[in-house]
């Protein structure tokens, strides 16, 4: 079905950073965005100082930077001031333990004020900030580490118990462990961070650091192999500072609500730095989802701004636009999603509710910041992630036999692609040398998204080139959920896929092959269903899990997921010339 453009009024345009895409297109450099910022002396560059220390520094220390919003609708404040003298105490706290230049520091918290702390604190030490999903089990979590050699970790006492002390032992870098939530009975090896943060000095100068050096690890996921860590440098707060600007038009007077997971990349470029950079007001809520909760923190905190994702949009269609409407929503102003593809519906459906459509924007943990977007300013073509941000050059690109080829024709199906250069691509995935160079090709970054462009520079997109899983926002990588089932003694083989979902996009599925004599029996089933969500997570492990008598596999003996997913699906089977002959 085509569905209708929505078109952007006049007065959309007045005051949007983004008045006019072309133009500011067309007269856009990074050199100058870089200019906006402050810098550290002799060259150097420091997202903390961008983020808290130059607004200090210029006199806007008593603004609100960050209210939270605890699960029992308790309040807490903190001003720029206030928020910089908390980072400041966790400096200070990692100073007189010697945790020091390039350490990485490691998060596994949910939605805490210590959360936010820490995350400046650390970049103002000049050490390197890894965040993790709070909802990762024990081996996520362990493999996480271990790749990004952690040296220290934040996390609750509850966390802990359960998720690290099993296998602390085994990772030699860890050298602290701080708790939030703790009890009197704190685990060995561990520090309680509020005494330790009370007994902090509140003023610290901040290490300085060059554009270059590390300052955030976010890890992600291919196909196979382990997860990868993508290095992120100081240079980046010049990309979160400018596209928090253009693509989401965050104003120094606005109220920003960004729902994503601190411990997923969205949640650290615009759930921490570009409302900081750009000197507004974050609202963190440490609650899960809940329409009606959703509803009242918009209206009762005059949210101007909300980033939010597809899976939230669909649970809100679910109960229905009717109730949107009983909250006074005026100041709501600009509505953004990301992460996974947004239906039209959910675009369309934007207006129906909140009197405005949601704009998709398109990005990756590898790409630091948002590169395709659609703007205030501009059409939205519902289904489209629209166009890519000012300074960034995107294409559509085939690979044939080694050759990479742009393809110029409109709505042409090939892999997106990007011409590096910008300020918060990654500067490698940490150790891994080849697979960081395999992203690249002629001169482009391939993203191994499938997508299309239009005769207006709009692009759609259509899916992944590989078997990466994408369920309620987050990426899963097949081989890491394989790779916990295979530890299980009954198992033999097995292919992990997405199969779709109407709420969460994807959910993972598990086909299992069993060992010889064994019975596929249901209690079987469960006690791998419970296998899996032990090791791995909730926000990992399968959903469902199928037996099959065998999986179909190439004739080097590889699971060929893609096959499997065909047959869930009921699609054509492609090309199955490398399928094993016995497997036909
Ligand atoms: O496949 C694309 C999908 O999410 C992938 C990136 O996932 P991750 O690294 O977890 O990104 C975190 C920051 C957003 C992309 O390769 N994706 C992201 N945004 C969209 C999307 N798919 C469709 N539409 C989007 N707007």
């Amino acid at each position: 079905m085509e569905w209708e453009r929505i078109r952007k009024r006049p007065e959309d345009r007045l005051g949007a950073n983004l008045a006019d895409y072309d133009e500011y297109a067309r007269t856009f450099s990074w050199a100058q965005a870089r200019a906006e910022l402050d810098g550290l002396p002799g060259g150097g560059l420091n997202i903390a100082h961008e983020a808290i220390d130059r607004h200090i520094l210029a006199g806007r220390g008593n603004k609100l930077a960050l209210r939270w919003i605890g699960r029992n609708d308790e309040l807490r404040d903190f001003s720029y001031a206030g928020l910089g003298a908390a980072a400041n105490r966790f400096a200070n706290v990692l100073a007189e333990r010697g945790v020091s230049k390039g350490d990485r520091v490691f998060s596994l918290l949910g939605r805490v004020p210590e959360l936010y702390a820490a995350a400046l604190g650390t970049l103002k030490r000049a050490c390197v900030f890894s965040p993790l999903f709070s909802a990762f089990g024990p081996e996520p979590i362990k493999a996480r580490m271990a790749i990004g050699n952690a040296k220290v970790l934040l996390t609750t006492e509850a966390f802990y118990r359960r998720k690290v002390e099993p296998w602390r032992q085994e990772l030699a870098s860890l050298e602290h462990v701080f708790l939030i939530d703790c009890s009197n009975n704190l685990p060995p090896g561990t520090t309680d961070l509020g005494a330790v943060m009370a007994a902090a000095s509140d003023s610290f100068e901040t290490v300085w650091t060059g554009p270059e050096d590390m300052a955030l690890l976010h890890f992600t996921s291919g196909t196979t192999g382990r997860p990868k860590g993508a290095v992120h440098v100081h240079e980046a707060v010049v990309a979160h500072h400018m596209t928090g600007r253009l693509a989401l038009d965050l104003h120094a007077d606005d109220i920003f609500w960004c729902t994503a997971d601190p411990g997923w990349i969205t949640g650290t470029s615009y759930g921490i730095i570009a409302p900081l950079t750009n000197g507004a007001t974050l609202i963190v809520d440490q609650a899960e989802f809940d329409a009606e909760r959703w509803y009242r923190i918009l209206q009762e905190q005059k949210v101007a701004i909300w980033y939010t994702a597809p899976t939230a949009i669909r649970m809100l269609m679910k109960v229905g636009a009717e109730i949107a409407k009983r909250y006074d929503l005026s100041k709501l102003r600009f509505m953004a999603s990301v992460g996974e593809p947004l239906n039209p519906e959910g675009v369309v459906w934007g207006v129906e509710a909140f009197g405005k459509p949601f704009h998709d924007n398109w990005w990756q943990t590898e790409t630091g910041g948002i590169m395709i977007a659609n703007y205030p300013s501009m059409d939205v073509k519902p289904g489209s992630m629209g166009r890519p941000l000012p300074g960034i050059t995107a294409g559509i690109i085939e690979r044939t036999a080694g050759e990479v080829r742009e393809i110029a024709r409109p709505m042409a199906m090939g892999e997106l692609a990007l011409r590096p250069g910008w300020p918060s691509m990654m500067r490698g995935y940490l150790n891994e040398e080849e697979r960081y160079k395999k992203c690249f090709a002629s001169g482009w970054y391939l993203t191994g998204d499938l997508a299309m462009r239009d005769s207006d520079g709009y692009y759609w997109f259509v899916g992944r080139s590989d078997d990466v899983i994408k369920s309620a926002g987050h990426l899963i990588g097949p081989f890491e959920v394989e790779s916990a089932l295979m530890e299980h003694p009954a198992v033999a083989e097995v292919g992990v896929i997405g199969v779709p979902d109407p709420t969460a996009g994807e959910v993972v599925k598990a086909f299992v092959a069993l060992k010889n004599g064994i019975d596929p029996t249901e209690a079987l089933r469960k006690n791998l269903l419970g296998h899996a969500r032990q090791r791995l997570g909730p926000a990992v492990a399968p959903k469902d899990i199928a037996f099959r008598q065998n999986l179909p596999k190439t004739r080097s003996g590889k699971i060929m997921r893609r096959l499997l997913k065909a047959r869930e699906l009921g699609l054509p089977e492609g090309d199955i010339s490398t399928l094993e002959s016995e497997e036909r």
